[in-house]
């Protein structure tokens, strides 16, 4: 385990920029890569109970709770869950607590459980599933995306590219390590100069296909969302290979499962 961080390792402290990061749209990748294959798969939630777990700035909740859901928001930081408040509510119920530990949420009481982006940042991601089970009914789902695990494992992964006569020819994706369990500190440059990190785990898929399995859920749906035109354009502009490499090579994975 890492050493001494706070509850949801390292996010406390980057509640404020990451506030401001994601908005009320979400950032770039949220917006025009993650967040589009999410909706997708989460479908149309009017009317339905969602619990959003590792909720970061609320935005994504917000957004469904307008949409005629009645959304619960759940983060372990206390600073994120203050400035989702600060957002106004818009219907959403906003909660501290550990994903792994929902005290005081009844069980069989949820539709939808959706994880945007969080599993992976959770010490105790398989306590999230287990609670997630526990909180939804029968034959509801919980929808996660995560950070690809194939494709995406931290420092263990990046691009290579190729060139031919100087001019850029293919980008390739390299992977090492695929099969550890490990965790590693994430760096964030959060734009005044100081360098701030959390951590994230990396767990292979088939570790994410037994823990489902094993808390009574089964996968119904994989989706390797694609990035958008804006996406590329955008990652290209600033001459970063995570645009046409996205293209060819998916970054991040959206795992739904239904609770049997
Ligand atoms: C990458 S952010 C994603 C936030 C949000 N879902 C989004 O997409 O913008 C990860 C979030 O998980 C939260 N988190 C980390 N560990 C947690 C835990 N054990 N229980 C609940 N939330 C946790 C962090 O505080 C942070 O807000």
């Amino acid at each position: 385990m890492p050493g001494k961080l706070d509850r949801c390792n390292g996010w406390n402290d980057l509640s404020d920029w990451y506030d401001r990061k994601q908005g009320d749209e979400g950032d770039l990748w949220h917006r025009t890569l993650i967040d589009p294959g999410l909706l997708g798969v989460l479908g149309e939630c009017s009317g339905k109970r969602v619990l959003d777990l590792g909720c970061g700035n609320g935005y994504l909740s917000r957004r469904l709770a307008r949409q005629g859901a009645d959304v619960t928001a759940v983060d372990a930081s206390p600073r994120m869950i203050r400035n989702a408040r600060r957002h106004g509510s818009a219907g959403v119920k906003y909660l501290r607590a550990d994903a792994a530990r929902l005290k005081g949420v009844p069980g069989g009481r949820f539709d939808v459980v959706f994880a945007n982006m969080s599993l992976m940042d959770m010490a105790d991601a398989e306590g999230a599933v287990r609670e997630a089970a526990r909180v939804l009914k029968k034959g509801g789902r919980l929808v996660a995306s995560i950070c690809h695990p194939c494709f995406d494992t931290m420092s263990n992964s990046g691009w290579v590219a190729e060139k031919a006569m100087g001019e850029p020819r293919a980008v390739y994706r390299k992977v090492r390590g695929y099969r550890e369990l490990f965790h590693e500190k994430v760096p964030w440059n959060t734009g005044d100069g100081t360098r701030a990190y959390t951590v994230s785990y990396h767990r292979p898929l088939n570790w994410y296909a037994r823990v489902l399995r094993s808390k009574g859920m089964a996968i119904t749906a994989l989706e390797e969302p694609e990035p958008t035109r804006e996406f590329v354009d955008m990652e290209q502009q600033d001459g970063d290979l995570d645009g046409p490499g996205a293209q060819e090579v998916p970054l991040h994975l959206i795992i739904e499962a239904v609770k049997l």
